[in-house]
């Protein structure tokens, strides 16, 4: 796959990114459930849409290309969940859906976004219908990085909290022989309502191009263009060390509060392969130390994400 069509494919995964204000007030909703069509999914901020008899949708949180993600209340349990619902109609050829089921359903891990159920949207019975897939998955009280970047850098402090969080993650999916694929601020949770005097909790999510040799690599790139390590850069396979470089980007963006190689996606993706991020002053040596590790271009000399989670608490002691 050329620059250009790499490029191209991944730019708008997660683009739109919504105000949640308000959701929280769906506990008290007590409009009649309805059975869901594709039309009134895609138009899914109407309260009175309930998925599978059981989630009342709310805001909308984000999504892109693929899917996108709301608020919902399941009437089951009496609580908040999230809820990802995929575009694609047609069920046999879902790829992401299917990744984030085969893969993601399987993660247990605390700073993994947990997912809870599945579903399909519409009535079974009636084949004129579209229907579309969703999974339903903890609601994160917070942020994702994309989001609490947009106002300020984060310290250094936090930075190295929610870094050694994903780290922990990507060395518990690495043993799995997971791939994540996607490592970019957007696919970062931070949960703050879990730990109001801490920093808050990091969690990796969004699966949908994850790669654990059962699924084929996607048709489309891998991986989001500005977060791309150089290997995935020049056509090669992406493989746990490109998630290490990814990460080391989003570090390194968390820290400046700009993105290590700005510019269009082609522009970005070329700087890449001519040299290292360039690191400003700002940065302390020995946070410096642990993102040219993280950034080495050659995958061999970067961390794994075990060596990564030693690294990086070193930094907040
Ligand atoms: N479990 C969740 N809790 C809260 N917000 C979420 C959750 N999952 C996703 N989001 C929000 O929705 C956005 C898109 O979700 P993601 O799974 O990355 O979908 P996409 O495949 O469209 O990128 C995220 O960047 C985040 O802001
Ligand atoms: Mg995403």
């Amino acid at each position: 796959m050329t620059l250009l069509e790499r490029a191209a494919v991944r730019a708008d995964r997660g683009a739109v990114c919504t105000d949640r204000a308000g959701a929280r007030d769906m506990a008290t909703a007590t409009a009649a459930a309805t059975t869901v069509t594709a039309a009134s999914v895609s138009n899914a901020s109407q309260p009175h849409v309930v998925l599978g008899g059981r989630y009342r949708l709310g805001a909308q949180l984000g999504g892109g290309s693929e899917a996108y993600v709301n608020e919902a209340w399941d009437l089951a349990t009496a609580r908040a969940v999230a809820v990802k619902i995929f575009r694609s109609t047609d069920s046999a050829d879902n790829a992401p859906f299917q990744r984030e089921l085969d893969i993601h359903g399987r993660l247990r891990h605390k700073n993994i976004v947990k997912v809870l159920d599945s579903g399909e949207t519409g009535d079974a019975g009636d084949h004129h219908q579209e229907s579309r897939d969703y999974v339903v998955m903890e609601l994160v009280g917070g942020k994702d990085l994309r989001g609490i970047m947009q106002h300020n850098p984060a310290s250094p402090e936090q930075t190295a909290a929610w870094m050694t969080d994903i780290a922990r993650a990507l060395a518990h999916i690495h043993r799995r022989g997971i791939v994540h694929n996607d490592i970019k601020p957007g696919n970062i949770l931070v949960d703050f309502d879990s730990d109001p005097h801490g920093p808050g909790i990091a969690k990796l999510a969004d699966f949908g191009i994850a790669l654990n040799g059962r699924h084929a690599a996607p048709n489309s790139s891998s991986g989001t263009p500005h977060y791309l390590s150089p290997e995935e850069v020049c056509g090669g396979a992406s493989t746990t060390a490109s998630d290490i470089y990814s990460l080391g980007l989003v570090a390194l963006e968390c820290l400046t509060g700009t993105k290590a190689f700005p510019g269009t996606p082609l522009e970005s993706m070329v700087a890449r392969t001519l040299g290292e991020p360039r690191l400003p002053g700002t940065v302390r040596r020995r946070w410096s130390m642990v993102l040219h590790a993280m950034t080495d271009p050659r995958p061999a000399g970067r961390p794994s994400a075990s060596q990564a989670v030693g690294m990086l608490r070193r930094l907040s002691w």
